[in-house]
């Protein structure tokens, strides 16, 4: 399959600065600071692909991660960076943070590379709604992830005769032999962000894609208020009855490595825990499984790295050209995504390299933009802004840790995304 992608929809919308068309980059100006989160182990083995393929190009790299799946915390030292007058080359970004430094006219224009690359015509127009603003380039996309998978130990599911499930009772009877043979059946942490991943797969899965749509993107008081969302918040209280006692604050990757251990059953969580479990020298269907969650096949919530480039002034520029020249080409988008455990943002890449997961996955985002089944992850700021996405994190934690019941969450989810807007 050459292309999975083809003609998503979407459009958008300023910048600053040119900068010029990719080329020789001097000793002056070869050197790139990246500001990113990826700091688990599979993460650092797939952002080594970009460092090294970036070093062979006379660029060097100076990295500043900042711990904390997600980004928040990334975004938060983002912001003291700016204001500080002190923003790094590059910045790893989601979805509606790109468009918000965009509108504040913090980042620069691409549009000389993106022309000459031809990045119009091979960025699906879901990723390119983020990548550019009122008509200009001004971020690299370099995957697509999407939220609503499963991993699963297949030991254990072996082991305990359970068939991948279809259905929310199917998965609640899989969990409930898990727990019951004296594993933990969900790998968990409670962070916010991790709480929210779930959750936007719990609210597909209720309610299906128009549903989804209603309450995220259009952030739709009656969906929000709806008996759906409330069984949504039903659900969620069910899955914490699964999880271990020691859940809070663990790192989504440790939570990874309970189901690669075979402590845990399965994990709720984006397909960046693939690069968790092919760190550990796991390989797909023989030691993992990885499947939609349950009800919401078919369909897929996505989220797409970018790297937003600042504008850094004229002797930065040759370098963040460089940048995002490297990440758009295919031989990179293949390498690394197929480490990261996404798959590429452009629609001509082959999935020759890809395993098991990685071919679904590419197949199955191809399918799901054909049918109209792709939306942006509520999670991970894809749906709607920041502020909106924080207000929902919100409620949704104090709901999963038990603070509200289900009918209050509802209200509270209400009156959350209003004040956020
Ligand atoms: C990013 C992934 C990252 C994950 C956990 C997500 O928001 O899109 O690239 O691996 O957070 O850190």
């Amino acid at each position: 399959m050459k292309r999975y992608l083809s003609k998503l929809t979407g459009g958008v919308a300023v910048c600053a600065i040119m900068i010029g068309a990719a080329g020789a980059v001097s000793a002056a100006d070869s050197s790139v600071e990246v500001l990113h989160w990826w700091t688990s182990g599979g993460e650092a083995s797939a952002l080594n692909v970009l460092k090294e393929d970036l070093e062979s190009n006379g660029v060097a790299w100076k990295d500043m991660p900042v711990a904390g799946g997600g980004g928040e915390q990334a975004m938060t030292v983002l912001r003291a960076r700016v204001t500080a007058g002190n923003a790094p080359t590059a910045v790893q970004m989601l979805g509606f943070d790109i468009q918000d430094w965009a509108a504040e006219g913090a980042l620069a224009d691409l549009n000389a590379v993106a022309a000459k690359e031809g990045w119009d015509d091979v960025v699906p127009a879901a990723l390119q709604r983020f990548a550019k603003h009122d008509g200009k380039w001004i971020s690299a996309p370099v995957n697509v992830h999407s939220t609503n998978w499963v991993w699963a130990n297949k030991k254990i599911f072996d082991e305990l005769g359970i068939a991948q499930p279809t259905s929310w009772d199917e998965l609640v009877a899989a969990l409930d032999k898990i727990k019951g043979a004296g594993y933990t059946a969900v790998a968990h942490g409670g962070q916010p962000w991790q709480d929210a991943t779930i959750f936007d797969a719990v609210v597909m899965s209720v309610g299906g894609p128009e549903f989804y749509k209603k309450a995220f993107v259009d952030l739709d008081t009656d969906a929000l208020g709806s008996d759906q969302m409330k069984e949504a918040f039903d659900r969620m209280a069910t899955l914490r009855s699964y999880v271990d006692d020691n859940f809070s604050g663990r790192d989504w990757n440790l939570a990874s490595a309970m189901v690669i251990e075979g402590k845990a059953g399965v994990q709720f969580m984006g397909d960046w825990a693939k690069g968790e479990f092919l760190k550990a020298g796991q390989k797909p269907e023989e030691d993992f499984l990885c499947f939609r969650f349950p009800g919401t096949q078919g369909t897929v919530t996505f989220n797409s790295d970018q790297f937003a480039m600042f504008s850094v002034g004229e002797e930065g520029q040759a370098a963040q050209v460089k940048l995002a020249s490297s990440i758009m080409a295919p031989s990179f988008q293949s390498a690394f995504n197929v480490v990261k455990g996404s798959v590429p943002a452009r629609t001509d890449v082959s999935d020759e390299a890809f395993d098991a997961c990685g071919k679904k996955g590419m197949k199955e985002l191809a399918a799901a933009n054909a049918s109209g089944k792709l939306y942006g992850s509520m999670a991970h700021g894809h749906a709607a802004p920041a502020a909106v996405k924080n207000g929902i994190y919100d409620v949704v934690t104090a709901h999963f840790n038990g603070e509200f019941d289900s009918e209050t969450a509802v209200e509270e989810l209400v009156s959350a995304v209003e004040v956020a807007q």
